[in-house]
């Protein structure tokens, strides 16, 4: 095995990998770091670019840069890493979320991790109609192994339960659409020319549900210029609901590590997903998305699973734009 070295070229190769993770209103809210002395790659967060109407305690934003992180373990492991990552290491830097310590070659490979690689780069947000075929027992259970093995839990609600989480996600975008703040943050973050290099481009934009039942974010909250013409959406969808047992600011990292790692198994199976968040940014409809039937457990996130389209790119910052001056 060639030796390691954590130059200038494994360092992109790292965070590049890590920026292709979905972000809230992909915002991209991190900067990378590295300590040449520890050979510790450090991810931070990067506040100016976050969204505080829909996500004023920075959960979100916390769970957006835990998927990065989640990336960064898996490509570490692809270029042979036995990466040791820690979570809020300091408590004296705050907005420093997660060391990751590359000193170490790995003894062996980790099962299924380049398959995991491979689809970093080919998962992307369907906010499509999907085709309404079931997703198979065998993918969830392992989309369920994938989230207990970060330590969050993926609950896959039958169809009372899953008709009551989305009359929550329908009344919390409603609020959403007609909230000033939120409305106006949102419109914001809708992107029609090249640049900037972050917000969701028109392109990755979805329909609403013809028929009322799947409340699809509209990130144009009603405006005439994007709002696209509905379409009649799956009529039962699987969604699936990650919990976490605790809501600090360590669990949101761990939801947002869990995240990605069950959309990356889904995307090796090629099962699309896309996101429903709008519950979690109102305090009461986030509390009344919790099933008292399932364990306690603090719900981070919805989602939508299915077959469909793939879901248009999204832009991404550049490696060297969020990497710290000095690091490479
Ligand atoms: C915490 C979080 C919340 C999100 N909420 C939504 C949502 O409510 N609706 C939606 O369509 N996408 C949602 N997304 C997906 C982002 O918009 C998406 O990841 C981003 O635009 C980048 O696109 P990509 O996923 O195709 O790479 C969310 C992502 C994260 C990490």
């Amino acid at each position: 095995m060639p030796t390691l070295v954590l130059d200038a070229a494994a360092l992109e190769k790292l965070v590049s990998a890590a920026v292709a993770a979905p972000s809230i209103h992909n915002s991209q809210p991190w900067r990378f770091r590295l300590d040449p002395a520890t050979s510790t790659v450090e991810v931070q967060a990067d506040r100016s670019r976050a969204v505080p109407a829909a996500d004023p305690q920075g959960r979100a934003l916390h769970i957006s840069v835990g998927a990065a992180v989640l990336n960064l373990r898996v490509a570490a492991r692809h270029l042979g890493w036995a990466p040791e990552v820690r979570l809020l290491p300091d408590p004296a830097e705050p907005d420093l979320f997660a060391a990751v310590r590359l000193d170490a070659p790995a003894t062996a490979p980790v099962p299924g991790n380049d398959r995991l690689f491979e689809a970093i780069w080919r998962r992307h947000s369907s906010r499509a109609p999907f085709t309404g075929e079931p997703v198979p027992a065998a993918v969830l259970d392992e989309l369920g192994g994938a989230a207990r093995a970060e330590d969050a839990a993926l609950h896959l609600p039958d169809h009372t339960e899953t008709a009551r989480l989305l009359h929550l996600t329908a009344e919390a975008e409603r609020r959403n659409t007609t909230d000033p703040a939120q409305r106006d943050e949102s419109r914001s973050w809708i992107r029609t020319g090249d640049t900037p290099p972050y917000g969701i481009p028109v392109s990755a934009l979805g329909p609403q549900d013809a028929a009322g039942h799947l409340p699809m974010r509209d990130f144009s909250a009603i405006r005439a210029a994007e709002h696209q013409t509905p379409a009649l959406f799956e009529r039962e969808p699987r969604i699936a609901v990650l919990t976490t047992d605790h809501d600090t600011p360590q669990d949101w990292l761990r939801a947002g590590i869990a995240l990605q790692h069950v959309l990356l198994v889904a995307t090796v199976h090629g099962v699309r997903a896309s996101l429903l968040h709008q519950a979690m940014e109102w305090p009461h409809l986030r509390w009344e998305a919790r099933d008292p039937h399932q364990r306690p457990g603090y719900v981070q996130i919805l989602m939508r699973l299915g077959y469909g389209p793939e879901g248009a790119p999204t832009p991404r910052l550049a490696a060297g734009e969020v990497l710290e001056a000095g690091s490479a």
